[in-house]
């Protein structure tokens, strides 16, 4: 039921009112022009001043005091008082820059991603942000993507649970709180599976991959109550998801039953124009409209044909008015008729100390996020008192953020600081720490200084090599065809392990790199993500194990590019490989590398160890399947389980597994623990032929293990 204070404010407005409260413009229109990138065109787009009086969005206009000074100006013109929305893009906190969403993926650590959101709500909500277009849980299979840094990984399930405690951690239960802030989930649908990984390329796939992998996460953030969703960039089905009303009308609106606002994507009705479906402005606005999107981002169509269509009957008037309901049902919500300003607070944003509360959070955050790769001979963790040799452009580096970073960009605490915090000066020996430049900058190598780096550290207990790729290139408009770590920092990998010490390589990226070229040159092998303002100490106390980690990918690490789009639950095909018989030709295979990733969905190490035994699945009243974990070492840690399940032969194909359940334990050395999952039928279903949810009676393969390529497996009838 409408409220009737908005009933009235809808009643009382014009046309052309209501056009300009379903219309989003970045800050250059009220006179701001530095507050954060922008990443579309920019261009002139004419609007009389007298519209600007009732314009219903601000798109990255940030900062306390600019929202502050920007919303009484507003309000002093708007004939009918009603307040702007402040939106942004905080992807990854705002003032204390936490871990990149990838690395959140994985932590598989819930509390953790809901803290996250929890603390990017409050620095935000200060800084008098009303949304933030997060999270974004796109699936993907494509680290040729640049943007695979925001999302949490490949797998449906896991981006579900990690969507879901986003969206509680942003909005809480009552987005009028203090420190509260309305979640807007994008990009629907599909946007993570742009085909060879290039951005804004086209995505195709059947209805049924769409809704068994990619939707999944986007309902999930429904389900929680998100108050905003994003429309994508891309196609589905051949129809641009800006103007697609199977997937905004039927899907989120018909099936979900989502009411909140949704929003199209920077310019993106504009851009069905260069899609090649719509001829012209006034047909990318009736398309977009007719499929059930409110808002318009950075593109003025809605404002310059909206009454046109209606006057020549090509749009349904109530269509109009029902937006515009949803778009001031979420100011209300937010509270904003009452206190426009909401928690803008310059005090709080411009305090010359950032949160201590947030840095320490933001520090265990990063420290549950780095995935530890190899470990031979227990290299990790560093000793106190060692000589460490470090080495590396980013050994130093401050600029371990990641995108979308804001103001902050060039403040982190480097590996270098971190290392220094347990460390004396004196026992710290540096070299090759030239740093690396952007792609987009046309230099993105470190100087050949090779040798220099071997005489240096030639005389260190243990040499520290911190690679990887600049933060620039990651991110939107960050797509790259090739994924190995640029020549000389292989050959500085390489060339440090003819020293004969032994070597911890620490990769800085935004997306799983190529990592086998430098593999056998590391004694251990950690990845390091970009994880925000704490990096070096996230960094250090996983190093010297004050964190024991226990980060496990959320997308699997491929072993060459040309085996990309390489993913652990893929469809089992008609001739499948069998590594007992490597010579046989006519199966699913490379000749020339193997069909599995060199690192798998799920995998990672611990300085514990742990043991599995005693799998058990039990089908009487209701189906269980168990198992017992024990921490064999000396050293208390943690350990992810984690429980797939395939569905032998159903009247689809079907994946050779899928993630139904993960469990962390957190285990005191040599404790163990019996963990059980519950099988229910809800995990046993999938879309049939006719898109339909449907459960099968026959065999399944339940799994219970480490990693999605290290588990036990007992077939059972379910019926
Ligand atoms: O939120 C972003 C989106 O993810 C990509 N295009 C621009 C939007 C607003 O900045």
């Amino acid at each position: 039921m409408t409220k009737p204070f908005i009933q009235d404010l809808v009643n009382d407005m014009t046309l052309d009112e209501k056009l300009a409260q379903l219309t989003q413009l970045g800050p250059h229109y009220w006179g701001l022009d530095d507050t954060v990138d922008l990443t579309g065109p920019f261009k002139e787009l004419n609007i009389e001043p007298h519209v600007m009086e009732s314009i219903g969005s601000v798109l990255n206009g940030i900062g306390a005091r600019n929202v502050i000074g920007m919303q009484a100006q507003h309000l002093q013109k708007s004939r009918q008082k009603i307040p702007l929305l402040f939106m942004a893009d905080v992807i990854h906190g705002y003032r204390t820059i936490l871990p990149i969403p990838l690395a959140m993926g994985c932590s598989f650590d819930l509390e953790a991603c809901e803290k996250f959101a929890e603390i990017a709500a409050r620095e935000s909500a200060a800084a008098g942000i009303h949304v933030t277009f997060s999270p974004m849980t796109d699936l993907v299979r494509d680290p040729r993507w640049g943007r695979v840094m925001e999302t949490s990984g490949e797998d449906p399930y896991l981006n579900a649970r990690v969507a879901e405690s986003m969206v509680r951690g942003y909005q809480g239960t009552n987005l009028k709180e203090k420190g509260r802030i309305a979640a807007c989930v994008k990009h629907f649908a599909g946007y993570g599976a742009p085909e060879g990984g290039r951005e804004y390329n086209t995505v195709d796939m059947s209805s049924g991959i769409l809704r068994e992998y990619y939707l999944p996460a986007y309902q999930a953030a429904v389900n929680a109550g998100v108050a905003m969703v994003m429309a994508a960039f891309n196609t589905v089905d051949r129809l641009p998801a800006t103007g697609n009303q199977q997937l905004l009308r039927g899907i989120l609106r018909g099936e979900w039953g989502f009411s909140g606002v949704t929003i199209a994507d920077f310019n993106s009705v504009n851009e069905l124009i260069p899609h090649g479906a719509a001829q012209d402005g006034g047909e990318a606005a009736e398309n977009s409209l007719a499929a059930g999107l409110d808002m318009e981002m950075m593109s003025t169509h809605y404002l310059n044909h909206g009454a046109d269509l209606i006057q020549q009957g090509r749009l349904d008037p109530a269509w109009i008015d029902e937006a515009v309901i949803r778009v001031l049902e979420l100011k209300d919500a937010l509270g904003l008729f009452e206190n426009p300003f909401k928690d803008a607070d310059p005090a709080v944003d411009e305090a010359a100390e950032p949160c201590k509360e947030h840095l320490q959070a933001a520090r265990e955050l990063g420290a549950r996020s780095v995935v530890l790769l190899k470990n031979d001979n227990e290299t990790l963790p560093l000793k106190r008192g060692m000589k460490i040799g470090l080495a590396g452009p980013f050994a130093a580096s401050v600029r371990v953020l990641g995108g979308w970073a804001g103001k902050e960009r060039d403040s982190a605490v480097s590996l270098y600081s971190g290392i220094r915090q347990k460390t004396a000066a004196g026992d710290i020996l540096m070299a090759m720490t030239g740093e690396l430049g952007s792609m987009l900058e046309g230099f993105f190598d470190v100087e050949d200084e090779t040798e220099e780096a071997y005489n240096v550290l030639k005389d260190c207990d243990v040499i520290l090599a911190a690679v990887g790729e600049n933060q620039q290139d990651t991110g939107e408009g960050g797509s790259k065809s090739n994924l190995r770590l640029s020549a000389n920092q292989e050959k500085l990998i390489w060339r440090l392990k003819d020293t004969g010490k032994r070597v911890v390589t620490i990769v800085f990226s935004g997306r799983p790199l190529e990592l086998n070229p430098i593999l056998a040159a590391s004694d251990a092998l950690l990845q390091a993500w970009f994880l925000g303002t704490e990096s070096g100490n996230s960094l250090a106390d996983a190093l010297f194990g004050d964190y024991n980690p226990s980060g496990r990918l959320s997308m699997s690490f491929p072993y060459t590019v040309g085996q990309i789009p390489v993913y652990y639950n893929a469809f089992q095909t008609g001739r499948p490989y069998d590594p007992k018989y490597p010579q046989v030709r006519y199966v699913t295979r490379y000749l020339d590398c193997p069909n599995d990733p060199l690192f798998c969905f799920g995998y990672g190490l611990s300085y514990s160890h742990f043991t599995y035994s005693g799998f058990a699945v039990e089908t009487a009243d209701r189906i269980t399947a168990s198992i017992e974990v024990e921490n064999t070492s000396d050293i208390a840690g943690k350990e992810t389980v984690q429980l797939y399940i395939r569905d032998v032969s159903a009247s689809v194909v079907r994946p050779v597994k899928e993630l139904k359940g993960f469990r962390q334990l957190s285990l005191a050395a040599h404790e163990k623990q019996r963990v059980s999952f519950e099988i229910t039928r809800e995990m046993l279903m999938f879309y049939g032929k006719d898109d339909q949810l449907v459960f099968e009676p026959g065999e399944f393969d339940i799994m219970i293990g480490r990693n999605s390529g290290d588990h036990e497996t007992q077939r059972i009838w379910i019926g």
